[in-house]
């Protein structure tokens, strides 16, 4: 006899982790966008005195962490809603605008989980391919909205290509986005695109009541392992984003190490500069060695393999890079450590030009 379960259930896929390389090999782990940085002195450090308290629950308003980034961002301290990690809010998001069989929208391929959550949740997920460079369509997004879309996410930088969107064709876009429905702007790598054109967030959240903006501290900040995200969103929106979450998901520890990072924001710009610095060097010497990509605005690469993904990608990890294969689309490499990142770039001209026969 097996066990009633939600039908819906079989049709879902499991969130797939980046690969990790077995212990004893000599490889990198670049497919999840990680910060090859360990963390902060200054937060390592502190965290060990939290450790004593972890017998009780954490304060679930997180007042001291919500309250800097009231001042920090200029918004009301009502608009911010913390979850364990930003695909959490996400999930929340999707949970406090959509009644069952609405329209989840977002560009595909984008963030693995969007359709994952949107199913979970009981929407529908609406994906709108990606235009040839790997960009948002954003015409072709306004064209899909039907009375039954609730909410849209933009993923700026988009993973896993790493493109940008431009604010003037946000602006084009909100207009023809109903009062009604809310305009998610997922910022998870904002902190690495440094694109002049690019949209941003926090103005669009200022400028329409309609647009929320999805932050993390996993990726600049480096605290991915803690898990702590959040929106900053209309009010209303908000407070339903706190009615959806579980119950003290995030830990007083994940909240002391944001406060921390807060803090300590000049020493993590110092890494955000080199990071990007490195992703500049590879794609550089990518190019110059004949490989096509487009610029990347977030700590990753991504290579339009297509067809050969599979072969591309068992290359390079027999040559020590663990990237993110989408089989039949393409690979996504995180940027890493200087030694790592020049492992990426030989590894990937050979993968790609000098040894096309095995791929
Ligand atoms: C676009 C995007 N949004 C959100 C997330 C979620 O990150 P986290 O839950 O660690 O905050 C990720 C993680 O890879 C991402 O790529």
């Amino acid at each position: 006899m097996t066990i009633a379960q939600r039908n819906s259930l079989q049709a879902i896929p499991a969130y797939k982790q980046g690969a990790t390389p077995g212990k004893h090999e000599q490889a990198f782990k670049l497919s999840s966008n990680e910060n090859p940085f360990p963390p902060l002195a200054a937060v390592t450090a502190s965290l060990a005195s939290e450790l004593g308290a972890i017998n009780e629950y954490p304060n679930a308003a997180a007042p001291e962490l919500v309250g800097m980034l009231a001042e920090r961002f200029n918004v009301a301290p009502e608009t911010i809603a913390l979850g364990a990690g930003s695909v959490e809010v996400a999930g929340q998001l999707i949970h406090a605008t959509t009644n069952p069989g609405d329209e989840v929208m977002f560009a595909w391929r984008s963030f693995e989980a969007y359709p994952i959550l949107t199913h979970v949740a009981g929407a529908t997920p609406v994906k709108v391919p990606l235009d040839a460079s790997g960009a948002h369509d954003l015409e072709a997004m306004a064209a899909a909205i039907t009375d039954r879309t609730a909410l849209i996410f933009i993923c700026n930088p988009n993973n896993p290509t790493g493109t940008v969107v431009d604010a003037a064709a946000v602006d084009a876009f909100m207009a023809k986005v109903p009062a009604h429905v809310l305009v998610v702007i997922d910022e998870a790598y904002v902190h690495f695109n440094v694109h002049g054109d690019s949209a941003i967030g926090l103005d669009f959240f200022h400028r329409y009541p309609n647009v929320a903006v999805l932050h993390t501290f996993s990726k600049a900040y480096g605290l991915a392992g803690l898990r702590i995200g959040y929106a900053i969103a209309p009010p209303a929106v908000a407070q339903n984003l706190r009615k959806t979450a579980i119950p003290f998901g995030v830990t007083a520890i994940a909240q002391r190490a944001a406060v921390l990072s807060l803090e300590n924001e000049p020493e993590l710009q110092v890494r955000i500069d080199e990071l990007i610095e490195e992703r500049t060097t590879l794609v550089a010497a990518l190019r110059g060695a004949g490989v096509e990509l487009e610029d990347s605005h977030a700590n990753f690469i991504w290579l339009n393999t297509g067809e050969r993904t599979s072969a591309v990608d068992a290359s390079l990890r027999a040559a020590g890079i663990w990237g993110r294969a989408f089989p039949g689309e393409g690979i996504r490499i995180s940027i890493g450590s200087a030694e790592a990142n020049k492992l990426v770039a030989s590894a990937v001209i050979e993968a790609l030009l000098e040894s096309p026969a095995h791929v």
